[in-house]
């Protein structure tokens, strides 16, 4: 299989390589990011490869699937003409998650949507794919009506630089890097610029992608996202109130079930944990104000499960219901 990876040399790129290590998928991969990555030397199975420059060229050529994870206006710009070119794109940055016509997916939940579709697909933001993948077994059983989020992300998810800006400032820096203010020692309750409404454009996702994913258009949801000094690994404490009232035996045995999330029972999971894993962590479950709501505490990788692990699921599930589709 011929796969081109664009951002191949950043967190999400540099993980979708390991991720396809790790799912044994057999493919030839082709690597591009800016020019000022232009012949840096990556790794697939051993196989020393070149890093080349992205050009319009280059996406014009036949892939089995183009992975892009190169930003909102490399994606807006390349996708369309990899997907001109007659390939399925799985684009992890935000700029078609609002498109009527491209599918938002994490294919645990409406994987569906990939049988016989091809174009541009759109990866969920990192914060909603852990939460989403716990709430459906939950919506299934009592109907979600109303989710209260709180989230601490770590600094991987502002990429490489962000990365970078905790380790300097560990060092002894004292420049804010890429964030509003100091995030060494600090927590900060903003990601992304601020909306008229007064939530930021992390928290207009998780509102938005939540509500998509799940196909529940009336549901009432408010996120405040926070970045916190943590490496990796995203966590976020929800609260979720149900039309039906809950049981939390059965609640935690649905979760344990549910595909891609582990369910710890009487004890809690950290960021710290979630290095190398691709499931959303559950801990902490418990009743809310009543028996109409259950509150929890979700973990997950955001460079893998957020990203890079959903995207070769995808990946994965586009190639198997078009198989199937072809017999
Ligand atoms: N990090 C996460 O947890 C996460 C989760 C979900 C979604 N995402 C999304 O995934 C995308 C990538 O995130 P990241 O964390 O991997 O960022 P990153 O570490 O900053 O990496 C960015 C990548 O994009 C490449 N790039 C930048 N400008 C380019 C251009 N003009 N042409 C070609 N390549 C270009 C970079 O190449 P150079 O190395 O040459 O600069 C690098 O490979 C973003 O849209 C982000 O929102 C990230």
């Amino acid at each position: 299989m011929k796969i081109a990876i664009v951002g191949a040399t950043g967190e999400v790129g540099r993980m979708m390589i390991t991720c396809l290590e790790e799912f044994r998928v057999d493919a030839e991969l082709h690597l591009f990011a800016s020019e000022r990555s232009e012949g840096k030397t990556l790794y697939y199975n051993e196989e020393t490869l070149k890093v080349r420059k992205l050009t319009e060229d280059a996406l014009r050529e036949k892939y089995d699937y183009v992975l892009m994870s190169a930003g909102g206006a490399v994606s807006k710009y390349y996708a369309p003409i990899a997907a001109a070119a007659g390939n399925t794109v799985i684009d992890n940055s935000s700029a078609w998650r609002r498109e009527s016509g491209i599918p938002l997916v994490v294919p645990e939940i409406n994987g569906g949507l990939l049988k016989g579709y091809a174009g541009i697909v759109a990866n969920p933001n990192c914060s909603t794919i852990q939460m989403v993948l716990a709430l459906s077994p939950l919506h299934k059983l009592y109907g979600l009506e109303m989710v209260v989020v709180s989230t601490y992300q770590s600094v991987s998810g502002s990429g490489h630089k962000g990365v970078q800006t905790l380790q300097q400032q560990r060092q002894g820096s004292s420049d804010n890097g890429i964030y509003p203010e100091k995030i060494d020692l600090n927590v900060i309750p903003q990601i992304g610029a601020f909306q008229d409404d007064g939530y930021c454009q992390e928290e207009e996702k998780m509102q938005f992608e939540t509500m998509r994913i799940l196909a529940l258009p009336e549901l009432k949801i408010s996120a405040t996202t926070v970045r916190v000094p943590v490496y990796y690994g995203h966590s976020e404490s929800v609260y979720a109130g149900f039309a039906r009232e809950a049981d939390l035996q059965e609640a935690g045995k649905a979760l344990a079930a549910a595909p891609s999330v582990r369910f710890h029972d009487n004890t809690y999971f950290t960021p710290i944990n979630c290095l190398k894993s691709n499931d959303s962590h559950i801990s902490r479950l418990r009743y809310g104000t009543d028996r109409h709501s259950l509150c929890f505490w979700n973990v997950g990788n955001n460079v893998r499960l957020g990203a890079a692990t959903n995207a070769v699921r995808i990946l994965l599930r586009h190639l198997e219901l078009n198989k199937e589709q072809d017999r």
